[in-house]
């Protein structure tokens, strides 16, 4: 599917933006090596992660691949990438690459509709996520969550993947009625699917607020939930799926990297990032391939300092996701219950970091009233 998705956008790109880029004084970023014509659209297709990666490890943190002539850059890691989020959209726009975004977008989300549209639409989704509505989101979104699991059984094995996909759907529908929302259910449940892999403490955040509030679940109980937030970010940050963000140069600019190499990125190109290989450079996340919430602490209470736009499951800058609130107040709700009312176990085969979001998961559980 992602594979599908990228040679769209490799080919949509090629189809719009067939340019010439010279070499000329300016010191542009490496280039990589592939066949002519064809450029490395092949290595693309077949193992896009693996090919940001190799040619990171290569090359560092600033490279360009050529497809069909078309030059697409790819900026890794927070030294290299403000300009890529706080650009005005004149300098760097998604306009013209509103295709390749898809792989971020539900089928009937924003595609193809008219600029404007698409604004309207946006606006819409946006009034639905003042901070002021998540408040009264709370109660709707835990009557769904309670309405959905009271339909399973005493215990039994579901596929976690396609139960969520359910839930969130019926959640967010709910709160969200008659806005569009964008489809990311791969990256949400991977989400909840690494946090029964890290599953001991949030089951301990959960007794003490058991202790100290009863069953009941509100707001400001929400946030109290630490651990279980920290969990949530932590899968997003190593589960998500291989999405690129990209966008369009319109004006050249400059990038240095950590060694100090300074790059033009000439107007004409492609930019983007890719989240899989952010997510995992190691000066910024040590041991990048661990799950552990723990680097998600406050600043102060952990070894490495966060850097903005180190962190990007969720974007950031001009174009940061609205909707990243709402989402970890709908997975903490689903997420608690979940611990409160069940033992899971997990029945299918996962590895931490190499499960594509794609694969069904399945899940044995058996209902509980976690006790103080
Ligand atoms: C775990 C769930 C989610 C993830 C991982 C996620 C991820 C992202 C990312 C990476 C971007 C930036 C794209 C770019 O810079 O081109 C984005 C933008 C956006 N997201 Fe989300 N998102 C999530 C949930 C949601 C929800 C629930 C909504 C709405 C109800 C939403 C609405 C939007 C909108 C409207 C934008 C476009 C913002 C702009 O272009 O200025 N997202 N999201
Ligand atoms: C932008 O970069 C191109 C080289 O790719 C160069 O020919 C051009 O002069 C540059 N424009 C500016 C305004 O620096």
């Amino acid at each position: 599917m992602v594979i599908l998705m990228t040679v769209l956008f490799l080919i949509l790109a090629t189809f719009f933006f067939r340019k010439n880029n010279s070499r000329k004084n300016l010191n542009l970023p490496p280039v990589v090596k592939s066949w002519p014509l064809v450029g490395a659209l092949y290595m693309l297709a077949k193992d896009p992660v693996n090919l940001i990666r190799k040619n990171y490890q290569k090359h560092g943190s600033v490279f360009t691949v050529k497809v069909f002539g078309q030059s697409i850059t790819l900026l890794i890691g927070p030294e290299v990438s403000k300009h890529f989020y706080t650009a005005p959209d004149s300098e760097l726009s998604q306009d013209e690459l509103r295709q390749s975004t898809i792989p971020m977008f539900g089928p009937n989300v924003f595609i193809g509709a008219p600029t404007e549209l698409r604004q309207q639409q946006t606006q819409f989704l946006l009034k639905g996520l003042r901070p002021q509505l998540l408040r009264c989101y709370v109660d709707q979104i835990v009557a769904e969550v309670q309405d959905y699991f009271s339909k399973w059984l005493d215990c039994g094995t579901v596929n976690l993947v396609h139960e969520l996909e359910h839930l969130i759907t019926l959640t967010s529908s709910r709160c969200l009625l008659g806005r569009d929302v964008r489809n990311n259910l791969n990256e949400e449940v991977t989400a909840l699917v690494e946090d029964i892999a890290g599953g001991l403490r949030p089951i301990k955040e959960q007794k003490t607020l058991l202790a100290r509030h009863g069953l009941k679940i509100d707001f400001d109980i929400l946030k109290e939930m630490d651990v279980l937030y920290r969990c949530i970010k932590e899968a997003l940050r190593i589960g998500i799926t291989p999405v690129i963000i990209p966008r369009y140069c319109h004006k050249n600019f400059t990038v240095s990297t950590k060694e100090g190499n300074e790059y033009t990125i000439p107007k004409g190109h492609i930019v983007a990032t890719s989240l899989v290989a952010a997510h995992r450079v190691d000066h910024v996340f040590k041991d990048p391939g661990r799950y552990d919430p723990d680097r998600h602490l406050p600043a102060g209470q952990k070894d490495m300092p966060s850097q903005p736009f180190s962190f990007i499951a969720f974007g950031g800058g001009r174009h940061t996701c609205p909707g990243e609130a709402f989402s970890y107040l709908q997975l903490k709700i689903i997420w608690s219950y979940l611990i409160r009312n069940f033992d899971l176990d997990l029945v299918s085969a996962f590895s931490v970091g190499e499960w594509d979001g794609t694969d069904e998961l399945l899940v044995h559980y058996k209902r509980r009233h976690l006790s103080i």
